[in-house]
């Protein structure tokens, strides 16, 4: 059973313990309500470090007006009970006031620039703002030699591979690749919020990825993808874009392009879904 924590003079205690034996620690960075999407972050940092922290923190700067910030399931002692059979040292829990002390409203946020205003960016203004802010300062509290996300936040990943890439700090990104249910899904903690129904149209956003890898070339992926999701019933797209995989922009001119990253993001009832894929073509 991992030893769950909320103070960081405990945190940074262990810490020293840690360094000081010479071991290499991995971070997990999640908002809890655990799933094996997580699970799956968890095996790949604890094979890539000696030491793992798992922090569970659902993050006010992220979430925009009426994104459920106060709605977000918070289940600590099933999180803890989840992760009892992972090799996972700590869970570091921390309160708004641990993370924030100067209180959340008056924590000097971080910038993710261009591509933080894109995409859901541009949906949910300031979100990678707050990911950005909460993700540095757990940055700055664990000093993890690696960092595990999931490449289901595309998006996410690449605003956070851009700042360490910009600071130049010693920490080594990993991407996981998505965990889907059987019926291709994602798994999100979003998911249980679909009705029975909703979910049959959710299914809709995987098969337009499988379809769209089945195609010779990046632009008959867009037009295959969009067509699926335009006719899906039950879904409102919010878009479908192929994006280079470099620089999270679409390309200049898609019909040539060898690679890149197709991504989606479409309601289903009130549930907001994201999902992407990246694509190789005419290799
Ligand atoms: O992906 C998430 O769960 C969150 O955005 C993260 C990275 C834990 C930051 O709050």
């Amino acid at each position: 059973m991992p030893a769950v924590i909320h103070s960081l003079e405990e945190l940074r205690g262990i810490l020293d313990t840690w360094r000081n034996a010479g071991e290499t620690v991995a971070l997990v960075p999640t908002m809890g309500s655990l799933h094996q999407g997580h699970k799956a972050l968890v095996q790949e940092a604890t094979s890539q470090a000696d030491r793992c922290v798992v922090s569970i923190f659902v993050n006010p700067l992220q979430f925009g007006a009426g994104e459920g910030f106060d709605e977000y399931p918070r289940s600590l002692v099933a999180d803890e009970a989840f992760l009892a059979d992972t090799l996972v040292d700590v869970v570091f829990a921390p309160s708004a006031e641990v993370m924030y002390p100067e209180g959340p409203g008056a924590a000097p946020t971080l910038s993710a620039g261009e591509v933080g205003d894109s995409f859901e960016g541009s949906s949910r203004p300031g979100h990678f703002d707050g990911v950005l802010t909460v993700v540095k300062r757990l940055f700055d509290y664990v000093h993890p030699d690696v960092a595990v996300f999931g490449c289901k936040d595309a998006q996410q990943v690449f605003v956070v591979r851009e700042m360490v890439n910009q600071r130049a700090l010693p920490i080594h990104i990993v991407e996981v690749d998505t965990v889907r249910d059987a019926d291709g899904l994602a798994l999100s903690s979003r998911n249980t919020h679909l009705s029975e129904a909703e979910r049959v149209h959710a299914r809709e956003i995987p098969r337009a990825l499988d379809e769209a890898e089945k195609t010779p070339s990046a632009s008959e992926a867009l037009r295959v993808a969009r067509s699926i999701l335009d006719a899906a019933p039950g879904l409102v797209v919010d878009y479908v874009e192929m994006v280079d995989p470099e620089t999270f922009r679409p390309p200049a001119d898609t019909a040539g392009i060898r690679e890149g990253r197709l991504i989606i993001a479409a309601t289903a009832g009130t549930v907001r879904l994201i999902d992407n894929r990246l694509l190789r073509f005419g290799q």
